[in-house]
Parts: structure tokens; sequence; C-alpha cells
């Protein structure tokens, strides 16, 4: 449906979650022309190539190529900075996973390069776009909760219960940049300044909880080998909004299950939200003294597309940003100041005092309603 001419994108780092870029930059959005992928073992971008009938390339190959336009980048978090320089460098606009880097000295050298380069990054995560969480939006500036006072987010996993597969598929939650603070809670940080806009102050604790660990799942294939953490898995953070609202940022990786909670409270009202790592999910509102109200975006035609696994949503939103000479609502501001967020929850436990946030952050502007099926749903990102 594109009237524009599409972007062309290439893929850095065809790991775990390459695949579902990959199949909705393909397959989902016109304004994407996906190019060809790489990665560092270049067994697995073979692989992804021939599933998705796209170049196999290096990474200087995708640098050195001036037709394209976006460098997506889904390497695992060590590697972020690293690879977003050498895209920058080579003057491609980028696309990363979160979060933007693992120290703030090099998120700060990043931000600066782009800056001085006039390209854009585009920070995952992009739930925030599905359905859902545009409905939850929708709700809020309609006024429907009133004022809203808290916000409670909270993020509970159980990685050392995991079984015989997640640990081996994600060590990087083990490492510098990975554990649940930076790794979940970008989802939720990312909802919040969506719904609540930007944060001033936070405080909180944060530690490793057991630094080395035992496998203790006997169906694990390394049942009674150890792990080691190198990154926090517990932090529980304090966050006082520009707006005035307060919230709770919990994120433990160290309890039993999995708990996703994004609850927002009001003068009027309450919202509990889908859960912020899905793009769709009921929410519920409870106005008043009144009972619950469930808006399923799956069967209301009420507001907005894009409640089923759309992982690049950010990109193509990117995408149509770029032609259309407007902001990413996936902006690195929000990345910025959602990393910003975490370390600063972590030196505000080590310093014992609030930490004052560097960063400034908007609200990122809603996505239209009304474009809720098909190819029809992507006219949502052109404007
Ligand atoms: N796995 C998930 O469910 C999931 C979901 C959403 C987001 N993410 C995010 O996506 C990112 C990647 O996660 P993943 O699970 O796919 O990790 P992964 O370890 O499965 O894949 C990362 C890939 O990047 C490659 N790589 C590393 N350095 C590279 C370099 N310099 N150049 C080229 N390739 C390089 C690795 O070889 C690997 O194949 C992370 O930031 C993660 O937070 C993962």
């Amino acid at each position: 449906m594109a009237r524009v001419k599409p972007v062309k994108v290439a893929l850095v780092g065809c790991g775990a979650i390459s695949k579902a870029y990959l199949r909705n930059m393909t397959q989902k959005f016109s304004i994407l022309d996906v190019v060809g992928c790489s990665d560092v073992i270049p067994e697995r971008s073979k692989s992804r190539a021939e599933e998705f009938g796209i170049q196999q390339l290096t990474n200087e190959q995708i640098f050195q190529d001036p037709n394209i336009e976006i460098v997506v980048n889904t390497t695992y978090p060590l590697a972020h900075y690293e690879v977003t320089k050498a895209a920058l460098l080579a003057g491609k606009h980028v696309y990363s996973e979160k979060m933007i880097a693992v120290t703030m000295d090099e998120a700060r050298e990043l931000v600066s390069i782009a800056k001085e380069k006039g390209l854009r990054i585009g920070m995952a995560t992009d739930t925030f776009l599905g359905g859902g969480l545009q409905t939850a939006r929708k709700i809020i500036d309609a006024g429907l909760i009133g004022e809203p006072l808290s916000a409670v987010a909270m993020v509970i996993r159980g990685y050392h219960m995991r079984g015989e597969k997640e640990t081996e598929q994600m060590p990087f939650v083990m490492s510098p940049g990975g554990g649940i603070p930076f790794d979940m809670g970008g989802y939720y940080l990312h909802a919040l300044i969506h719904l609540l806009g930007g944060i001033k102050r936070v405080t909180g604790f944060a530690k490793t909880r057991e630094k080395e660990y035992i496998y203790e799942n006997p169906r694990h294939p390394r049942y009674k080998e150890s792990f080691k953490y190198d990154t926090p898995n517990m932090l529980v953070g304090v966050l006082e909004f520009e707006q005035g609202c307060y919230g709770t940022l919990t994120t433990v990786s160290e309890a039993f299950g999995e708990t996703p909670r994004l609850e927002i409270y009001g003068t009027e009202g309450i919202l509990i939200c889908n859960d912020p790592n899905t793009f769709g999910g009921p929410i519920y509102l409870k106005r008043n003294n009144g009972s619950w109200n469930e808006f399923p975006p799956y069967e209301i035609p009420l507001t907005h597309g894009y409640t089923d696994e759309s992982r690049g949503l950010g990109v193509a939103d990117m995408a149509w940003a770029i032609r259309n000479n407007r902001p990413h609502r996936c902006s690195m501001e929000m990345g910025f100041h959602a990393f910003e967020v975490i370390h600063g929850i972590i030196e505000s436990c080590k310093t014992g005092k609030v930490y004052e946030m560097t960063s400034k952050c908007q609200r990122p502007a809603p996505l239209p309603s009304g474009y809720i099926s098909g190819t029809y749903a992507e006219a949502c990102l052109d404007n």
C-alpha cells in the first residue's frame, strides 16, 4: 500500500528474535523492503536469509551498501553499542533492540553521534504501539480515569526455575546490560512513558541476589551445572513523573512464575493494562464505584490494529517517519530515558540519594484510531 518509496532495511543479529522481526518486516509492512541479514555466526544469517528469501550479507556489506537506510540491530545487549556505532558512522539510521547500550557513557556517545550526523536511532520496545496499549492511552487521554495518580509496573519471572530451552537461548539475561531490569524493564518503561510521560526523579533498590546458580530443573540439559549472574536480577524502583504521578517498577527474575502487571490508578478510575510484552490482550477499566469493563481490542473494532505479535512495528513507524519527515514514536529520547531510569535506580541504591534524571522525554504521539485490520492498518503510520 505504500505510495511512497519503500525504505531499504537490513538486519544484524540473526538469533532468536530475528525470526519474528524478519517475518513481520517482510510480510506486514509495505514501507519496508528487507534486503538482507548478517550475523557473526554465518550459519545463522544463512538460515534466516533462506527462510525469508533475502540476501545473506556480512555486517560490512550492510554498512557499505548506499541503498540501505535502516539497520535493525537485533544482536544481544553486549553488542548493541558496537553495531549501532558502526552503522551510524556508516551513515545509517538504526533501530535497536533494547537497551541502547550497556553503560551510560556508551549510550551518551551513540546519542551524540546520531545527533551530529542527523541520523535517527529507534529504540525497542515497540509493544506500546500495539492495539492494547494504544487503547489504554485513548482511555487515559479521554479522561476516563481522571487524573492519573499512581502506577504499578511489575514483572516477576523465575529464570532459575526455567526449563531446558530458555536459559540456553537467552544467556544475555545474566550478562551486563541484559538482566531483567534492562531486558524486561524496557517494555514497562516505554509503556509508562507512552501513557504518563517523562520521569523526573527515581530511587530504589537493586541487587544481584545470587551471583552463582546451579541449574535445579532436572529437565535442563545442564542440570546441576552452575551459571553466573553479572547483572542485577532484582530491582524495585520508585518513579516520580513530570506530570506529578508516582509509580513503582518491580523487576525480579528470582521468584517463581511469570507475573506481568501494569496498572494506573486515577482520581476517577482504575485501568489495568495488557501485559506490556504483548501487542494486545484485554484491558480493564473501572470507573468510580462501577463494575469492571473489559476492552478486548480483539473483538471490539473500537480503536486500533496490531493486536497480534507485531515486532517490527516500531521499524515500520520509523520508516514512515523518515519518508514523511516526522518524529518516530520509538524514539532515541524514549530509549535513552528508559535506560537512564534503570541506571538511576541502581545509582540511587548505591548512593542512598534520590537520582535526578538528566534526560527529558515527551509522550510519543498516539497512533490514530480506526485503522484496524489487514493492510489498511498500516495507513495509521502514514501521518
Ligand atoms: N529472545 C526473545 O524472546 C526476545 C524478545 C524481544 C526482544 N529481544 C531482544 O532482542 C535482542 C536479541 O535477543 P535474541 O534472543 O535474539 O538473542 P540471540 O543471542 O539469540 O541472538 C543475537 C544474535 O546476534 C549475533 N551477534 C552478536 N554480535 C554480533 C555482531 N557484532 N554482529 C553480527 N551479529 C552479532 C549473535 O551471533 C546472535 O546470533 C536482545 O536485545 C533482546 O533483549 C529478545
